[in-house]
């Protein structure tokens, strides 16, 4: 709709995990660099945590397309709340099997199978389930044996666990599968210096070649959102909205102000 009026090619401030939209703040980029490791290096297990709209999503998905250059083969679950069998038989299907038996025994072994040939033909095998602090206890019981498939001590299976922050404390109880947990990291929001970046980024990469937020409107921005990029996107599409229907040369506090009544 305003895409002309303020001289973008594409909408800048959509909430979808786009990967080409992704800004590194420092804290993204470690992430980044240690998942990437603990799949490299088949950790074992992987620990990624943070608040709702941080970015958990977005950086799997910049994960995965970095790591699919190489040799892997990767599994993403995004619907974790199943019972053990169906969890099982939902890992088979993300990794493109369809098993024709309902047993949960032929489960393990079609997946054992599996990863024995990756490891043959040197593939990594690698399971992402994002909201995992939605998967049920005893679920998490079959998760943890997932980790026995090894073969002269090396992990058969990289897995990593994304999640809310409560998916911390939820690890913490499950002693064994907390012990297997090689690689953590939990993603804040950002501050306010990152909230300036953030959005200048995610202007430029949508064609927008002057700046067009004044300072004060940041802040604002960035006091409402508290540093979460979903709540920022939120704000500053709606801005960039009452901008172009008020046709405003600039986004100044002013607006932001009536954006964040709106919304609340
Ligand atoms: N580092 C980032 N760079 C660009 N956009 C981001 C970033 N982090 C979050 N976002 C944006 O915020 C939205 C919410 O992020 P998401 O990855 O879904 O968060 P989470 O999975 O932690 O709830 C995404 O759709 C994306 O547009
Ligand atoms: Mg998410």
């Amino acid at each position: 709709m305003y895409l002309e009026y303020w001289g973008l090619e594409k909408y800048p401030f959509e909430n979808v995990p786009d990967p080409d939209f992704m800004y590194y703040s420092q804290e993204h980029e470690e992430a980044l660099v240690r998942l990437v490791y603990a799949a490299k290096r088949s950790k074992g297990a992987a620990l990624l945590t943070g608040e709702v709209g941080c970015g958990k999503t977005t950086l799997s998905k910049v994960f995965i397309q970095k790591l699919s250059e190489d040799n892997y083969d990767i599994g993403l679950m995004t619907n974790p709340s199943l019972g053990p069998s169906d969890f099982l038989r939902e890992i088979l299907y993300q990794l493109g099997l369809s098993p024709d038996t309902n047993s949960k025994a032929d489960f393990l072994a079609i997946l054992n199978k599996r990863l024995l040939e990756n490891m043959k033909q040197d593939k990594a095998t690698l399971l992402i389930i994002d909201e995992a602090q939605l998967i049920f206890r005893q679920t998490f019981e079959e998760i943890r044996l997932l980790l026995n498939f090894q073969l002269n001590n090396r992990f058969l299976l990289t897995l990593l666990l994304i999640g809310q922050p409560e998916l911390r404390d939820i690890i913490k109880d499950i002693k064994q599968l907390d012990q297997r947990i090689a690689i953590r990291y939990h993603l804040n929001p950002l501050n306010f210096e990152q909230t300036v970046r953030y959005i200048v980024f995610r202007l430029k990469k949508a064609g927008l070649k002057r700046s067009i937020f004044t300072k004060q409107a940041v802040a604002e921005v960035f006091n409402y959102s508290q540093g979460i990029p979903r709540n920022i996107n939120n704000i500053c599409d709606m801005s960039l909205l009452i901008g172009f229907s008020s046709k405003t040369k600039v986004i100044d506090s002013n607006i932001i102000k009536d954006v964040i009544k709106d919304l609340s």
